[in-house]
């Protein structure tokens, strides 16, 4: 199984593929061979349905092992748990030598990876990613991070995992409903990078096609990341509908999850940009039709005149301006710099 090789410092392997879950206490003794314990984060959920593979197989291997499992939801990504995290962690004398592995989907990689940059300055931790959005997205890229009251992701760090072991049949119990948010996340980086992998997505078929999905989400995820780690260039272009997008979570209470958001997002921006001549025309259908193909919504329900007060907070906006990404044609895209105050122009035509 060909593995991709990020090459950040330290540069690290992910292995993508059925029944990976097994081995992963051997893949891990090879990257830490004097490691005594393997310290495991995740949630209630997974907990019951892959943590006893996991764990057999981290015991095989001569880890000593350990587990801190949190209630499932985005609620537990916050610095309450945090603290229980490093508790634990101090309970099981977890030390710079050890691994923390990080067993879910994006919140168990984002808090386990949060704890793991923090923990006595920085301790290795692996992810293995077990929803489709953790596997392109959240997994790889090394951004970890915790929520507090005043918004998502704003207390974190970048620290790199050193291995990510996805095994594809994990995904086989996820729910439709989040399955469809890691779909969206695919459709992006079609739309963003590649036309062929976006025809793979539209159709409604993507479970059939997992493997090369994912394989190919990630190795242009690792392009942008080697070029652009702490996201101040080209890592940008991932933000293609997050900022509609995290607007209508915003609004919609977050009834409306990540991915499904961003969908939308994808979309209505599109619609405007191809107003603007700066999309070819049929952009957005095409985008649209996709994520319909998955019963996935494609237009906000409010007006997107009532998103630009959430835009103006944007954890992305630079001074007086915020970056969009903008789709061409579906496969060519990049950053387009509105000032804020042009916000109303730039989406609002009549009716909006
Ligand atoms: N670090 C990054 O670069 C990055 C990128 C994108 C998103 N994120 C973060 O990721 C989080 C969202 O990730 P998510 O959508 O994976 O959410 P999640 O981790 O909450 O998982 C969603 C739900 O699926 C369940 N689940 C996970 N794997 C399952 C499986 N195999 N079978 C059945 N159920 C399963 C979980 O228990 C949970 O209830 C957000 O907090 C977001 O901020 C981070
Ligand atoms: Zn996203």
């Amino acid at each position: 199984m060909p593995s991709i090789t990020v090459h950040t410092a330290p540069a690290y392997d992910i292995h993508i593929g059925a029944g990976l879950l097994p081995s992963t206490g051997e893949r891990l003794r090879k990257l830490f061979p004097k490691a005594v314990s393997a310290a495991v984060v995740t949630d209630d959920i997974v907990h019951g349905l892959y943590a006893p593979a996991l764990l057999d197989s981290l015991r095989a291997a001569g880890f000593k092992t350990a587990e801190y499992v949190f209630p499932n939801g985005e609620e537990s990504k916050n610095h309450e748990r945090l603290l229980e995290i490093y508790g634990f962690l101090s309970a099981n004398a977890v030390t710079r030598s050890d691994v923390i592995v990080a067993l879910g989907g994006g919140v168990a990689g984002d808090l386990a990876g949060y704890a793991a940059a923090t923990w006595l300055r920085g301790v290795p931790y692996v992810q293995i990613p077990t929803t489709f959005l953790a596997a392109v997205d959240s997994s790889v890229g090394g951004k970890t991070a915790v929520n507090i009251p005043t918004g998502k992701n704003l207390v974190g760090a970048f620290w790199q995992p050193r291995l990510v072991v996805c095994d594809t049949d994990t995904l086989a119990t996820l729910p439709h409903d989040i399955f469809c948010d890691g779909v969206a996340e695919s459709i992006k980086y079609g739309v963003l990078f590649d036309e062929t992998l976006f025809d793979l997505l539209a159709d409604g078929r993507a479970k059939e096609r997992l493997d090369e999905i994912i394989r190919r989400c990630v190795d242009y995820k690792r392009q942008v990341v080697e070029e652009d780690e702490r996201d101040t260039g080209r890592r940008q272009l991932l933000n293609f509908g997050h900022t509609l997008g995290h607007a209508i979570e915003r609004e919609t209470h977050f009834a409306i999850s990540h991915g499904k958001a961003v969908g939308i997002g994808m979309v209505e921006l599109t619609e405007r940009t191809e107003r603007l001549g700066i999309s070819a025309s049929g952009t957005a259908e095409r985008i649209a039709s996709a994520l319909r193909s998955y019963d996935m919504q494609t237009h906000y329900e409010g007006r997107i005149r009532d998103l630009i007060p959430a835009m103006r907070g944007d954890k992305k906006r630079h001074g007086g301006e915020l970056s969009f990404v903008v789709a061409q044609c579906v496969g060519l895209s990049r950053l387009h710099p509105v000032k804020v105050d042009a916000l109303e122009d730039f989406l609002c035509g009549k009716g909006d």
